[in-house]
């Protein structure tokens, strides 16, 4: 697959044979793409040094630079999500913290949302201020906030989509309309959408971006992060990358390359589950309430079921009782583990007030959203049937 025709072929085949083909060394014609486990890269003489310094030459240089393995994973991801540009990095916060400073001007403004991963939040409200970025936060549903910060000079806006833990939807056309007025950029962080359920370029987005930890390595064991936008917006994300130098393995690289194969098919699978999932639990007396949008309970449903072809695998929801009866239930489930993360082949399960946000107060707590009784569970790839029956003997247990 060529650049040109990459919005040709469906999604499950440009997972399986993106970036692995064209313009990849062939190592003793291995099919696979080879771990090119090397720091550095070799010139044979001056003169080719300096055709590869002019653009003759179309090698590489130095590992923080790039590196084959790693321009393969790239190359696929870019063709999953129908962009012009991949930067791969050593996780999904170095992907977002390298997007932020390269992109957000001193002393400029940006817009996020209110639910959201709590590092991301972290790193707004605690280093973004050192460069005199200030933050307005909204809810992932306030058109009028965003035009108000948009009036108010923001240059960006930052969202996940579903958001982290309660899976809110951005309506991505209709911000992506109101930003273009004001020429401000949308990043949507859609790492819980996959490439599979939601293309964000399509709907407006400028940039996209995955902790590629989750779904697109997808198997709890690497971890990376992901960027894909136009050349023009890419390349000085890259620039700083390569000062900042958090670059991913070729090793990790190569498993996120073998993941992204599976990646429809799990992503396929993980939908199922969850659906089926919520649906159980929205109807069990011992569960107070579901937040999945593929539920039409749920406050984003019609968004999410106009951008989105599947509503993802994450199901939160929460435990009628307090916070220790909801660590029981969470402590009575057999199948999945007890984990940080999502999107894997694996269920896991978090209490987030327990696994995430332990540090804070409770009145802090309460201050952002996260109920002492909220249970987040990742759908893996196990078989419905056994997923539902665990989640039925831990509620009764509970
Ligand atoms: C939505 C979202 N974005 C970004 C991140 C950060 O990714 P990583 O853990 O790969 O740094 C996470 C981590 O859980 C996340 O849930």
């Amino acid at each position: 697959m060529s650049r040109s025709d990459r919005q040709s072929p469906g999604p499950s085949t440009r997972a399986v044979h993106g970036g692995e083909r064209e313009g990849r060394p062939r190592v003793s014609d291995a099919l696979t793409t080879p771990i090119v486990q090397t720091a550095t890269f070799w010139f044979r003489d001056t003169q080719e040094l300096i055709d590869y310094q002019e653009g003759r030459y179309g090698s590489f240089e130095y590992g923080r630079y790039g590196n084959p393995t790693t321009r393969a994973l790239e190359e696929k991801l870019a063709q999953l999500e129908g962009g012009e540009e991949c930067l791969v990095s050593a996780s999904g916060m170095n992907s977002i913290t390298t997007l932020l400073l390269a992109l957000v001007p001193q002393d400029g403004h940006i817009v996020t949302t209110h639910d959201c991963y709590r590092r991301t939040r972290q790193f707004a409200a605690t280093v973004l201020p050192k460069m005199g970025v200030r933050t307005t936060v909204i809810d992932p549903s306030d058109l009028p906030g965003l035009e108000s910060a948009l009036a108010d000079g923001a240059s960006l806006f930052f969202s996940e989509s579903p958001t982290n833990p309660y899976l809110r939807v951005v309506d991505i056309p209709a911000v992506a309309e109101r930003c273009r007025a004001s020429a401000a950029r949308v990043v949507i962080d859609s790492t819980f959408a996959t490439p599979i359920n939601q293309r964000a370029l399509e709907l407006g987005a400028d940039i996209v971006l995955h902790s590629g930890t989750k779904y697109v390595a997808g198997h709890n064991d690497v971890l990376c992060g992901v960027l894909v936008g136009s050349g023009e917006l890419i390349a000085p994300i890259r620039a700083l990358h390569g000062i900042l130098g958090g670059i991913v393995d070729p090793h990790a690289a190569y498993l996120c390359l073998r993941g992204c194969k599976t990646l429809a098919l799990r992503v396929e699978r993980a939908n199922a589950n969850a659906e089926r999932v919520a649906r159980f639990l929205e109807d069990h007396p011992r569960v107070e309430r579901v937040h999945y949008p593929g539920l039409p309970s749920h406050p984003d449903h019609a968004v999410a079921a106009g951008q989105m072809s599947g509503f993802g695998g994450v199901v939160s929801f929460e435990i009628r009782g307090d916070l220790q009866r909801t660590s029981k239930f969470v402590d009575a489930l057999r199948l999945p583990y007890i984990a940080p993360s999502l999107g894997g082949t694996e269920s896991l399960v978090e209490q987030p007030t327990v696994i995430s946000y332990w540090d804070q107060s409770p009145e802090e707590r309460a201050r952002i959203g996260i109920r002492d009784n909220l249970v987040r569970f990742s759908c893996g790839v196990e078989d419905p049937d056994d997923i539902v029956a665990d989640l039925a003997q831990a509620l009764e247990r509970s």
